[in-house]
């Protein structure tokens, strides 16, 4: 199974780009539409103004109980009233990634309450988490989530309870790319 995905930045793809902002640290160069392929960069043929990769991978914080709550209310991608998208790439500090792996998981759930907040967000917004750190890529984390459009001041409402957690004053560059199907 090929778990790699390209997000490629440029021209053309399936998506177009509403909005990118910078929430915090450096931005990104603006581009029109993004194409995301189920690929690594080194098999790409397109090249873009930029492509960030990832790779989706088994859970680490999530507790049995967690993944059974998240099971039975998530839904998947490529829904067809999803029609919006958001692609939000994050990159952690130094302090975050030189605590041990229970410090990490106090902090995000037991301190920040992350699955116990996005619970509440679903079904209406799917989401898939790709890892990005080990690849030695900017960016630790790219985030991508699916909704319809009537969803999308929900979507605003749980980004504004993250971003107020302890968990997000490990975040040091973050940017928020908002998306609508062409
Ligand atoms: C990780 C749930 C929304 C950013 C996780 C994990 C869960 C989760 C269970 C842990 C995965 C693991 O055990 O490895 C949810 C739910 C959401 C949601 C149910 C509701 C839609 C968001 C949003 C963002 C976000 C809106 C970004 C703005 C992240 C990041 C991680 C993560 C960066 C990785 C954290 C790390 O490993 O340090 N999420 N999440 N999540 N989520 Fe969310």
């Amino acid at each position: 199974m090929n778990n790699h995905y390209s997000f490629i930045g440029g021209f053309e793809g399936q998506w177009q780009v509403n909005r990118c902002e910078a929430v915090i640290g450096e931005p990104i160069e603006p581009v029109q539409k993004l194409n995301v392929v189920n690929a690594p960069a080194s098999q790409l043929t397109q090249r873009g103004t930029w492509v960030l990769q990832g790779f989706t991978s088994n859970v680490r914080y999530a507790e049995r109980h967690e993944i059974a709550q998240l099971r039975a209310r998530q839904e998947g991608l490529n829904r067809p009233t999803s029609t919006c998208a958001a692609l939000i790439p994050i990159k952690k500090s130094p302090e975050w990634w030189a605590l041990s792996q229970d410090e990490r998981r106090a902090i995000f759930e037991a301190q920040s309450h992350h699955t116990e907040i996005g619970l509440a967000y679903l079904p209406e917004i799917a989401r898939q988490l790709h890892h990005s750190r080990d690849l030695g890529e900017p960016f630790d984390f790219l985030t991508w989530f699916e909704f319809a459009p009537e969803h999308t001041a929900a979507f605003d409402e749980l980004l504004v309870k993250l971003r107020a957690s302890e968990e997000w004053k490990y975040v040091e560059r973050e940017i928020d790319i908002r998306l609508v199907k062409n």
